[in-house]
């Protein structure tokens, strides 16, 4: 049974403190810190505390922010992964815009995939070709996807690619994501995952139950997994 590393904490909230503390941390240790964002509801609670409390705790010019998966839509576009993290917190903090990583989701998606990929490869540090994020922050999905890694496209953990085009498997979204050795590489992984909604897939990975083979999230080495207890209540 692979052992998990975890952090339950008793709300999302919580959670989201204590992470944000962790995080500000890990960014005074170095230089440069490079970090890839995870989308969705989830970490904009996170935004909010980190714009709110660390504004003036965390040099934000040492910080650079990339995405590790981005909705194929314009960057004003309420689906868009990077105007959640505008508005919650680049907007609220002193961080150079020459920082700011965007994916264009608004640009042709192979093309992009391909751009972002050379941006990674050009803005971090390698390791046999492949770009080591300083920290990769993931959620994960009821389906048990992580970033745009879906069940039926399982094989972009193993892409050679950097970035790639994903299909989210409802509604057809293209999305631009990096891919499973880009995460794996990485120096740390963090998922950040709450609600009750995600406690049985969590419940499947950790204990090595049903369908975990099929979910992506599953073969996410090395990461810590970050909860509230809702999300780990069968843990
Ligand atoms: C996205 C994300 C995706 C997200 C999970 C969880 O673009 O949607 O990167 O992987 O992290 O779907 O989403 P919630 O945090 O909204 O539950």
């Amino acid at each position: 049974m692979t052992e998990h590393k975890t952090q339950i904490y008793s709300s999302n909230w919580m959670v989201a403190a204590a992470f944000a503390s962790y995080l500000c941390d890990e960014i005074a240790k170095v230089k440069v810190f490079h970090i890839a964002l995870s989308g969705g509801s989830t970490p904009k609670l996170l935004f909010q505390i980190l714009a709110e409390v660390y504004k003036d705790k965390i040099d934000w010019t040492t910080v650079h922010l990339y995405w590790g998966d981005e909705r194929c839509v314009a960057p004003d576009d309420e689906q868009s992964n990077y105007l959640t993290t505008s508005t919650l917190l680049i907007q609220q903090v002193p961080i150079p815009a020459t920082n700011i990583h965007r994916v264009y989701g608004e640009s042709p998606q192979k093309k992009e995939a391909i751009r972002y990929g050379k941006e990674l490869q050009d803005n971090l540090p390698q390791q046999s070709g492949i770009p080591v994020f300083d920290m990769v922050l993931l959620g994960m999905g009821t389906d048990g996807h992580t970033a745009s890694i879906f069940p039926h496209e399982i094989a972009l953990l193993e892409s050679d690619e950097i970035c790639a085009v994903a299909t989210h498997p409802d509604s057809g979204q293209k999305r631009i994501t990096i891919t499973g050795r880009v995460i794996n590489a990485a120096k740390q992984v963090h998922f950040l995952i709450t609600g009750s909604a995600k406690s049985p897939v969590l419940d499947e990975i950790f204990n090595e139950k049903g369908q975990y083979k099929k979910y992506p999230a599953s073969y996410i080495t090395q990461a810590e997994w970050w909860m509230d207890k809702e999300a780990g209540r069968f843990l």
